[in-house]
Protein backbone atom coordinates (compact mmCIF):
# COMPACT_ATOMS: atom_id res chain seq x y z
CA UNK A 1 0.00 0.00 0.00
CA UNK A 2 1.78 3.02 -1.34
CA UNK A 3 -0.55 6.20 -0.97
CA UNK A 4 -2.27 7.50 1.93
CA UNK A 5 -5.22 10.16 2.34
CA UNK A 6 -4.62 13.06 4.38
CA UNK A 7 -7.23 14.44 5.71
CA UNK A 8 -8.03 17.86 7.74
CA UNK A 9 -10.98 18.69 9.88
CA UNK A 10 -12.39 22.45 10.67
CA UNK A 11 -14.91 22.52 13.51
CA UNK A 12 -14.43 20.23 16.85
CA UNK A 13 -17.40 20.24 18.22
CA UNK A 14 -20.46 17.55 18.32
CA UNK A 15 -19.51 15.98 15.17
CA UNK A 16 -16.18 16.58 14.47
CA UNK A 17 -14.55 16.13 17.69
CA UNK A 18 -16.06 12.63 17.19
CA UNK A 19 -15.32 11.92 13.93
CA UNK A 20 -11.32 12.88 14.68
CA UNK A 21 -11.94 10.98 17.86
CA UNK A 22 -13.22 7.88 15.62
CA UNK A 23 -10.64 8.47 13.02
CA UNK A 24 -7.41 8.80 15.64
CA UNK A 25 -8.71 5.81 17.53
CA UNK A 26 -9.86 2.87 15.02
CA UNK A 27 -6.75 3.73 12.23
CA UNK A 28 -6.33 0.00 11.36
CA UNK A 29 -10.33 -0.13 10.74
CA UNK A 30 -9.96 2.49 8.36
CA UNK A 31 -7.01 1.61 6.67
CA UNK A 32 -8.57 -1.58 5.83
CA UNK A 33 -12.26 0.04 4.77
CA UNK A 34 -10.29 2.98 2.61
CA UNK A 35 -7.69 0.39 1.36
CA UNK A 36 -5.31 2.91 2.50
CA UNK A 37 -4.27 4.71 5.34
CA UNK A 38 -6.30 8.02 6.37
CA UNK A 39 -4.07 10.43 8.48
CA UNK A 40 -6.06 13.31 10.30
CA UNK A 41 -2.84 15.72 9.69
CA UNK A 42 -4.54 19.13 10.92
CA UNK A 43 -7.60 20.15 12.60
CA UNK A 44 -8.74 23.91 13.31
CA UNK A 45 -12.03 24.82 15.96
CA UNK A 46 -12.17 28.41 17.83
CA UNK A 47 -10.80 27.25 20.95
CA UNK A 48 -7.25 25.65 21.08
CA UNK A 49 -6.96 24.60 24.12
CA UNK A 50 -10.09 22.83 25.11
CA UNK A 51 -9.75 19.15 25.67
CA UNK A 52 -12.24 17.37 22.19
CA UNK A 53 -11.72 13.51 23.28
CA UNK A 54 -8.89 12.88 21.00
CA UNK A 55 -4.97 12.91 21.00
CA UNK A 56 -3.81 15.80 18.89
CA UNK A 57 -0.26 13.79 18.54
CA UNK A 58 1.21 14.53 15.52
CA UNK A 59 -1.68 16.37 14.44
CA UNK A 60 -1.27 20.45 13.76
CA UNK A 61 -3.80 22.98 15.34
CA UNK A 62 -4.57 25.84 12.79
CA UNK A 63 -6.86 28.63 14.60
CA UNK A 64 -7.88 29.89 10.95
CA UNK A 65 -9.45 27.17 8.97
CA UNK A 66 -8.14 29.03 6.17
CA UNK A 67 -5.02 27.93 6.75
CA UNK A 68 -5.77 23.55 6.39
CA UNK A 69 -6.32 24.35 3.25
CA UNK A 70 -2.92 26.30 2.67
CA UNK A 71 -0.80 23.51 3.57
CA UNK A 72 0.55 21.96 0.60
CA UNK A 73 -0.30 17.86 2.04
CA UNK A 74 -4.25 17.65 2.45
CA UNK A 75 -6.12 15.76 -0.05
CA UNK A 76 -9.76 16.28 1.69
CA UNK A 77 -11.05 18.65 4.31
CA UNK A 78 -13.98 17.31 6.12
CA UNK A 79 -15.66 21.18 7.12
CA UNK A 80 -17.96 20.46 10.32
CA UNK A 81 -17.99 24.19 11.51
CA UNK A 82 -21.92 25.45 10.20
CA UNK A 83 -24.02 28.04 8.72
CA UNK A 84 -24.56 28.83 4.95
CA UNK A 85 -21.81 31.77 4.95
CA UNK A 86 -18.97 32.95 6.31
CA UNK A 87 -16.20 30.79 7.19
CA UNK A 88 -18.03 27.27 6.22
CA UNK A 89 -18.54 28.67 2.89
CA UNK A 90 -14.93 29.92 2.14
CA UNK A 91 -13.46 26.96 3.94
CA UNK A 92 -15.23 24.69 1.45
CA UNK A 93 -15.08 27.18 -1.88
CA UNK A 94 -11.22 27.35 -1.33
CA UNK A 95 -10.96 23.83 -0.53
CA UNK A 96 -11.92 22.98 -4.00
CA UNK A 97 -10.40 25.28 -5.71
CA UNK A 98 -6.97 24.64 -4.20
CA UNK A 99 -8.12 20.84 -4.96
CA UNK A 100 -9.23 19.18 -2.46
CA UNK A 101 -12.00 16.89 -1.39
CA UNK A 102 -14.68 17.93 0.82
CA UNK A 103 -16.82 16.62 3.40
CA UNK A 104 -19.80 18.47 4.98
CA UNK A 105 -22.55 17.99 7.23
CA UNK A 106 -23.76 21.73 6.45
CA UNK A 107 -26.96 21.65 5.05
CA UNK A 108 -27.47 25.34 5.43
CA UNK A 109 -24.63 25.20 3.04
CA UNK A 110 -25.67 22.86 0.97
CA UNK A 111 -28.98 24.13 0.59
CA UNK A 112 -28.03 27.65 -0.15
CA UNK A 113 -25.02 27.14 -2.39
CA UNK A 114 -24.61 23.10 -3.19
CA UNK A 115 -25.29 24.08 -7.24
CA UNK A 116 -22.10 25.79 -7.36
CA UNK A 117 -19.80 23.93 -5.19
CA UNK A 118 -21.13 20.62 -6.86
CA UNK A 119 -20.22 22.12 -10.29
CA UNK A 120 -16.97 23.26 -8.56
CA UNK A 121 -16.01 20.13 -7.26
CA UNK A 122 -17.12 18.44 -10.92
CA UNK A 123 -15.20 20.50 -13.01
CA UNK A 124 -11.81 19.62 -11.04
CA UNK A 125 -12.85 15.85 -11.10
CA UNK A 126 -13.37 16.25 -6.97
CA UNK A 127 -15.40 14.77 -4.22
CA UNK A 128 -18.31 16.96 -2.51
CA UNK A 129 -19.85 14.91 -0.19
CA UNK A 130 -22.89 15.62 2.27
CA UNK A 131 -24.24 12.46 3.90
CA UNK A 132 -24.56 13.87 7.00
CA UNK A 133 -25.87 16.94 6.04
CA UNK A 134 -29.43 15.03 5.86
CA UNK A 135 -31.13 12.96 8.49
CA UNK A 136 -28.30 12.49 10.60
CA UNK A 137 -26.92 8.55 10.42
CA UNK A 138 -29.56 7.48 8.12
CA UNK A 139 -28.28 7.02 4.66
CA UNK A 140 -30.96 9.04 2.61
CA UNK A 141 -28.77 10.62 0.15
CA UNK A 142 -26.92 7.31 -0.54
CA UNK A 143 -30.32 5.66 -0.84
CA UNK A 144 -31.75 8.43 -3.18
CA UNK A 145 -28.41 8.94 -5.05
CA UNK A 146 -27.58 4.97 -5.50
CA UNK A 147 -30.38 2.85 -4.92
CA UNK A 148 -33.02 4.65 -6.10
CA UNK A 149 -31.75 6.02 -8.49
CA UNK A 150 -33.88 3.64 -11.31
CA UNK A 151 -36.91 5.67 -10.10
CA UNK A 152 -39.37 7.69 -11.42
CA UNK A 153 -39.88 9.54 -8.08
CA UNK A 154 -43.01 11.26 -7.10
CA UNK A 155 -42.44 11.64 -3.41
CA UNK A 156 -40.42 12.15 -0.83
CA UNK A 157 -41.66 12.64 2.71
CA UNK A 158 -39.77 12.98 5.76
CA UNK A 159 -39.67 13.68 9.86
CA UNK A 160 -36.23 15.65 8.95
CA UNK A 161 -35.94 17.26 12.17
CA UNK A 162 -35.53 15.71 15.71
CA UNK A 163 -35.75 18.05 18.12
CA UNK A 164 -39.17 19.24 16.60
CA UNK A 165 -40.40 15.57 16.60
CA UNK A 166 -39.08 15.20 20.23
CA UNK A 167 -41.19 18.26 20.96
CA UNK A 168 -44.45 17.03 19.38
CA UNK A 169 -43.69 13.05 20.33
CA UNK A 170 -43.46 14.12 24.14
CA UNK A 171 -46.87 16.84 24.15
CA UNK A 172 -48.91 13.80 22.46
CA UNK A 173 -47.58 10.98 25.02
CA UNK A 174 -47.09 12.88 27.96
CA UNK A 175 -49.66 15.57 27.68
CA UNK A 176 -47.89 18.32 28.29
CA UNK A 177 -47.59 22.43 26.86
CA UNK A 178 -45.53 23.26 24.18
CA UNK A 179 -42.87 25.55 26.02
CA UNK A 180 -42.52 23.42 28.89
CA UNK A 181 -41.13 20.46 26.60
CA UNK A 182 -39.25 22.70 24.20
CA UNK A 183 -37.64 24.24 27.88
CA UNK A 184 -36.55 20.21 28.49
CA UNK A 185 -35.47 19.51 25.05
CA UNK A 186 -33.03 22.82 25.55
CA UNK A 187 -31.91 20.76 28.57
CA UNK A 188 -31.41 17.56 27.40
CA UNK A 189 -29.36 19.17 24.21
CA UNK A 190 -32.04 18.32 21.73
CA UNK A 191 -32.93 21.60 20.92
CA UNK A 192 -29.95 24.96 20.63
CA UNK A 193 -30.09 27.70 23.03
CA UNK A 194 -31.96 29.95 20.29
CA UNK A 195 -34.14 27.33 18.78
CA UNK A 196 -35.57 29.12 15.71
CA UNK A 197 -34.18 27.19 13.39
CA UNK A 198 -35.42 23.93 14.50
CA UNK A 199 -38.91 24.40 15.34
CA UNK A 200 -39.24 27.46 12.51
CA UNK A 201 -39.10 24.98 10.58
CA UNK A 202 -36.00 25.89 8.85
CA UNK A 203 -33.67 22.85 9.35
CA UNK A 204 -35.91 20.61 7.85
CA UNK A 205 -36.18 23.17 5.00
CA UNK A 206 -32.71 22.85 4.10
CA UNK A 207 -32.74 19.31 4.05
CA UNK A 208 -36.43 18.99 2.13
CA UNK A 209 -34.20 20.90 -0.57
CA UNK A 210 -31.18 18.99 -0.64
CA UNK A 211 -33.50 15.81 -1.22
CA UNK A 212 -36.20 17.20 -3.33
CA UNK A 213 -32.99 18.65 -6.22
CA UNK A 214 -31.56 14.75 -5.71
CA UNK A 215 -34.77 13.31 -6.00
CA UNK A 216 -36.59 15.45 -8.71
CA UNK A 217 -33.28 17.48 -10.66
CA UNK A 218 -33.97 20.72 -10.02
CA UNK A 219 -31.35 23.06 -8.77
CA UNK A 220 -31.52 23.49 -5.33
CA UNK A 221 -34.16 26.45 -4.09
CA UNK A 222 -34.33 26.86 -0.55
CA UNK A 223 -36.20 30.07 -1.06
CA UNK A 224 -39.43 27.54 -3.49
CA UNK A 225 -39.78 25.49 0.10
CA UNK A 226 -43.15 26.67 1.66
CA UNK A 227 -42.36 26.65 5.30
CA UNK A 228 -44.58 26.52 8.75
CA UNK A 229 -43.01 25.55 12.00
CA UNK A 230 -44.37 24.42 15.17
CA UNK A 231 -44.51 27.36 17.65
CA UNK A 232 -48.24 27.66 16.49
CA UNK A 233 -48.83 24.09 17.86
CA UNK A 234 -50.45 23.85 21.51
CA UNK A 235 -51.40 21.06 23.59
CA UNK A 236 -55.12 21.39 22.53
CA UNK A 237 -53.93 21.15 18.72
CA UNK A 238 -52.44 17.97 19.84
CA UNK A 239 -55.76 16.74 22.20
CA UNK A 240 -58.51 17.31 19.08
CA UNK A 241 -55.83 15.48 16.75
CA UNK A 242 -55.83 12.47 18.80
CA UNK A 243 -59.48 13.01 19.54
CA UNK A 244 -59.75 12.54 15.91
CA UNK A 245 -57.72 9.19 15.72
CA UNK A 246 -54.40 11.24 14.63
CA UNK A 247 -51.37 12.46 16.13
CA UNK A 248 -49.25 15.49 14.67
CA UNK A 249 -45.70 15.86 13.46
CA UNK A 250 -43.43 18.30 11.50
CA UNK A 251 -43.17 16.76 7.87
CA UNK A 252 -41.09 17.77 4.56
CA UNK A 253 -42.63 17.32 1.99
CA UNK A 254 -41.79 17.21 -2.33
CA UNK A 255 -43.91 15.85 -4.31
CA UNK A 256 -44.71 16.55 -8.38
CA UNK A 257 -48.28 18.17 -8.19
CA UNK A 258 -51.03 17.52 -10.75
CA UNK A 259 -49.50 20.37 -13.01
CA UNK A 260 -46.27 18.21 -13.12
CA UNK A 261 -44.47 21.03 -10.90
CA UNK A 262 -42.76 20.08 -7.85
CA UNK A 263 -43.96 21.29 -4.50
CA UNK A 264 -42.12 20.98 -1.39
CA UNK A 265 -43.61 22.40 2.09
CA UNK A 266 -42.19 21.55 5.39
CA UNK A 267 -45.27 21.85 7.65
CA UNK A 268 -46.91 19.99 11.00
CA UNK A 269 -49.32 17.53 9.84
CA UNK A 270 -52.17 15.52 11.38
CA UNK A 271 -50.89 12.36 10.53
CA UNK A 272 -53.84 8.80 11.48
CA UNK A 273 -51.72 7.05 14.06
CA UNK A 274 -51.64 3.42 12.22
CA UNK A 275 -49.55 6.11 9.46
CA UNK A 276 -46.12 4.79 9.79
CA UNK A 277 -44.74 8.08 10.44
CA UNK A 278 -47.06 8.74 12.83
CA UNK A 279 -45.06 6.04 14.92
CA UNK A 280 -41.85 7.89 15.15
CA UNK A 281 -41.44 9.22 18.66
CA UNK A 282 -38.56 10.97 20.35
CA UNK A 283 -35.62 12.65 18.10
CA UNK A 284 -35.51 10.06 15.61
CA UNK A 285 -35.80 10.93 12.02
CA UNK A 286 -37.62 9.08 9.00
CA UNK A 287 -37.81 9.55 5.39
CA UNK A 288 -40.17 7.78 3.01
CA UNK A 289 -39.99 7.34 -0.76
CA UNK A 290 -42.43 6.96 -2.96
CA UNK A 291 -41.86 5.91 -6.76
CA UNK A 292 -41.90 3.73 -9.75
CA UNK A 293 -41.43 0.88 -10.13
CA UNK A 294 -40.34 0.82 -6.24
CA UNK A 295 -43.49 1.67 -4.65
CA UNK A 296 -43.18 2.61 -1.64
CA UNK A 297 -39.55 2.68 1.17
CA UNK A 298 -39.04 4.45 4.25
CA UNK A 299 -36.01 4.37 6.16
CA UNK A 300 -35.83 4.85 9.80
CA UNK A 301 -32.78 6.05 12.02
CA UNK A 302 -31.05 8.69 14.40
CA UNK A 303 -30.86 11.94 12.58
CA UNK A 304 -28.31 13.53 14.99
CA UNK A 305 -26.29 13.62 17.48
CA UNK A 306 -22.47 12.72 17.64
CA UNK A 307 -22.31 9.15 16.78
CA UNK A 308 -24.80 9.03 13.84
CA UNK A 309 -23.83 12.39 12.36
CA UNK A 310 -19.97 10.78 12.51
CA UNK A 311 -20.98 7.67 11.10
CA UNK A 312 -22.36 9.19 8.18
CA UNK A 313 -19.14 11.63 7.78
CA UNK A 314 -16.85 8.24 7.87
CA UNK A 315 -18.87 6.55 5.44
CA UNK A 316 -17.92 9.68 3.16
CA UNK A 317 -14.59 9.66 3.66
CA UNK A 318 -13.98 5.95 2.79
CA UNK A 319 -15.94 6.10 -0.40
CA UNK A 320 -14.01 9.27 -1.43
CA UNK A 321 -10.76 6.99 -0.29
CA UNK A 322 -12.57 3.96 -2.45
CA UNK A 323 -12.27 6.48 -5.58
CA UNK A 324 -16.26 6.36 -5.44
CA UNK A 325 -16.89 10.13 -6.36
CA UNK A 326 -20.13 10.87 -8.00
CA UNK A 327 -21.58 14.04 -8.22
CA UNK A 328 -23.50 15.48 -5.17
CA UNK A 329 -26.77 15.85 -6.67
CA UNK A 330 -26.82 12.43 -8.48
CA UNK A 331 -26.44 14.20 -11.61
CA UNK A 332 -23.89 16.34 -13.10
CA UNK A 333 -24.43 19.92 -11.69
CA UNK A 334 -24.51 21.55 -15.15
CA UNK A 335 -27.71 18.96 -15.69
CA UNK A 336 -29.94 19.85 -12.88
CA UNK A 337 -33.28 22.08 -13.94
CA UNK A 338 -33.64 25.32 -13.27
CA UNK A 339 -35.34 26.32 -10.23
CA UNK A 340 -38.85 26.59 -11.39
CA UNK A 341 -40.47 29.33 -8.39
CA UNK A 342 -42.59 28.23 -5.30
CA UNK A 343 -45.07 25.79 -7.05
CA UNK A 344 -48.94 25.62 -4.86
CA UNK A 345 -49.65 22.18 -3.40
CA UNK A 346 -52.89 21.49 -5.25
CA UNK A 347 -53.83 18.30 -4.08
CA UNK A 348 -57.07 18.33 -2.11
CA UNK A 349 -56.66 17.53 1.51
CA UNK A 350 -58.65 17.27 4.52
CA UNK A 351 -57.90 20.08 7.14
CA UNK A 352 -57.91 20.84 10.50
CA UNK A 353 -58.55 24.40 11.62
CA UNK A 354 -58.53 26.01 15.36
CA UNK A 355 -60.18 29.33 15.39
CA UNK A 356 -60.16 31.32 18.49
CA UNK A 357 -63.04 33.42 19.24
CA UNK A 358 -65.12 35.53 21.32
CA UNK A 359 -67.76 33.31 23.01
CA UNK A 360 -70.71 35.41 21.43
CA UNK A 361 -74.15 34.13 19.95
CA UNK A 362 -73.39 34.22 15.51
CA UNK A 363 -69.46 33.83 15.51
CA UNK A 364 -69.96 30.53 14.11
CA UNK A 365 -72.67 31.36 11.47
CA UNK A 366 -70.12 33.77 10.46
CA UNK A 367 -67.50 31.71 10.01
CA UNK A 368 -69.60 28.65 8.01
CA UNK A 369 -70.71 31.89 6.12
CA UNK A 370 -67.30 32.45 4.48
CA UNK A 371 -66.89 28.71 4.53
CA UNK A 372 -69.37 27.90 2.45
CA UNK A 373 -68.50 30.91 0.00
CA UNK A 374 -65.66 29.42 -0.74
CA UNK A 375 -67.18 25.98 -0.92
CA UNK A 376 -65.87 24.33 1.81
CA UNK A 377 -67.39 21.73 3.08
CA UNK A 378 -67.45 21.23 7.21
CA UNK A 379 -66.95 17.77 8.09
CA UNK A 380 -67.29 18.26 12.10
CA UNK A 381 -67.22 20.78 14.91
CA UNK A 382 -66.03 20.92 18.02
CA UNK A 383 -66.38 24.04 20.55
CA UNK A 384 -64.71 22.47 23.70
CA UNK A 385 -65.93 23.83 27.34
CA UNK A 386 -64.83 27.09 28.12
CA UNK A 387 -63.78 26.07 31.64
CA UNK A 388 -61.19 23.41 30.11
CA UNK A 389 -59.73 25.43 27.25
CA UNK A 390 -60.87 28.72 27.30
CA UNK A 391 -59.87 32.13 29.28
CA UNK A 392 -63.28 33.78 30.06
CA UNK A 393 -65.08 35.15 27.08
CA UNK A 394 -62.77 33.44 24.25
CA UNK A 395 -63.48 29.97 23.29
CA UNK A 396 -61.60 27.68 20.41
CA UNK A 397 -63.68 26.25 17.57
CA UNK A 398 -62.00 23.56 16.28
CA UNK A 399 -63.49 22.09 12.60
CA UNK A 400 -62.21 19.37 10.28
CA UNK A 401 -62.88 19.94 6.26
CA UNK A 402 -63.32 17.34 3.72
CA UNK A 403 -60.93 17.69 0.99
CA UNK A 404 -59.95 21.44 0.10
CA UNK A 405 -57.67 22.85 -2.27
CA UNK A 406 -55.06 24.66 0.20
CA UNK A 407 -55.01 28.19 -1.56
CA UNK A 408 -59.15 28.25 -1.32
CA UNK A 409 -58.82 27.09 2.13
CA UNK A 410 -56.08 30.13 2.99
CA UNK A 411 -58.50 33.10 0.75
CA UNK A 412 -61.25 31.50 3.29
CA UNK A 413 -59.07 31.71 6.54
CA UNK A 414 -57.90 35.48 5.60
CA UNK A 415 -61.28 36.59 5.56
CA UNK A 416 -62.13 34.78 8.61
CA UNK A 417 -58.99 35.92 10.67
CA UNK A 418 -60.18 39.67 9.67
CA UNK A 419 -63.33 39.13 11.42
CA UNK A 420 -63.87 41.25 14.51
CA UNK A 421 -64.84 38.27 16.95
CA UNK A 422 -61.79 36.07 15.37
CA UNK A 423 -58.88 36.73 18.19
CA UNK A 424 -56.30 35.32 16.53
CA UNK A 425 -54.61 33.99 13.43
CA UNK A 426 -56.46 30.63 12.26
CA UNK A 427 -54.51 27.86 12.93
CA UNK A 428 -54.29 25.27 9.87
CA UNK A 429 -53.58 21.91 9.81
CA UNK A 430 -53.28 19.35 6.82
CA UNK A 431 -54.96 15.65 7.41
CA UNK A 432 -51.86 13.38 6.16
CA UNK A 433 -52.82 10.54 3.71
CA UNK A 434 -50.49 7.45 2.99
N1 LIG B 1 -24.90 18.15 15.92
C1 LIG B 1 -25.60 17.34 15.15
O1 LIG B 1 -26.27 16.41 15.63
C2 LIG B 1 -25.59 17.53 13.66
C3 LIG B 1 -26.35 16.65 12.84
C4 LIG B 1 -26.30 16.79 11.45
C5 LIG B 1 -25.56 17.80 10.90
N2 LIG B 1 -24.87 18.66 11.71
C6 LIG B 1 -24.09 19.72 11.09
O2 LIG B 1 -22.72 19.52 11.40
C7 LIG B 1 -22.06 20.79 11.48
C8 LIG B 1 -21.37 20.90 12.85
O3 LIG B 1 -22.36 20.81 13.85
P1 LIG B 1 -21.97 20.65 15.40
O4 LIG B 1 -23.24 20.32 16.11
O5 LIG B 1 -20.81 19.75 15.54
O6 LIG B 1 -21.57 22.15 15.74
P2 LIG B 1 -20.84 22.69 17.07
O7 LIG B 1 -20.89 21.67 18.15
O8 LIG B 1 -21.40 24.04 17.30
O9 LIG B 1 -19.32 22.82 16.60
C9 LIG B 1 -18.87 23.82 15.74
C10 LIG B 1 -17.37 23.79 15.72
O10 LIG B 1 -16.93 24.78 14.81
C11 LIG B 1 -15.89 25.53 15.43
N3 LIG B 1 -15.89 26.87 14.88
C12 LIG B 1 -16.88 27.77 14.87
N4 LIG B 1 -16.48 28.91 14.26
C13 LIG B 1 -15.22 28.69 13.87
C14 LIG B 1 -14.25 29.47 13.21
N5 LIG B 1 -14.51 30.70 12.80
N6 LIG B 1 -13.03 28.92 12.99
C15 LIG B 1 -12.73 27.68 13.39
N7 LIG B 1 -13.62 26.88 14.02
C16 LIG B 1 -14.83 27.39 14.26
C17 LIG B 1 -16.19 25.52 16.91
O11 LIG B 1 -15.02 25.76 17.64
P3 LIG B 1 -15.00 25.76 19.26
O12 LIG B 1 -15.32 24.36 19.67
O13 LIG B 1 -13.59 26.12 19.61
O14 LIG B 1 -16.01 26.76 19.69
C18 LIG B 1 -16.72 24.11 17.08
O15 LIG B 1 -15.66 23.22 17.32
C19 LIG B 1 -23.14 21.84 11.21
O16 LIG B 1 -23.15 22.17 9.84
C20 LIG B 1 -24.42 21.12 11.57
O17 LIG B 1 -25.55 21.62 10.90
C21 LIG B 1 -24.86 18.54 13.07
Amino acid sequence: MSKSLNIAIAGLGTVGAEVARQLTLNKEHFTRKAGQPINLVAVSARDANKERGFSMDGIEFCQNPLDLVARQDVDMVIELIGGSEGVAYDLVSSALNQGCHVVTANKALLAHHGLALAASAEDSGLALAGEASVAGGIPVIKMLKESLAGNHLTRITGILNGTCNYILSVMQHENREFEDVLAEAQALGYAEADPSFDIDGVDAAHKLAILSSIGFGYAPAIDEVSITGIRQITLTDMKNALHLGCTIRLLGEVERNSDGQVAAMVRPVLLPLDNSLAKIDGPLNAVAFTGEPIGAVTAIGPGAGAGATASAVLADVIDIAQGRISPFFGEPASMLKPAQGQAQNNRAERHFIRLQVYDRPGVLADVTAILRQHDISVESINQPSRSEDGIHGDVPIIMTTHETVASELFAAMAEIADLSTVLAEPVVLSIGHD
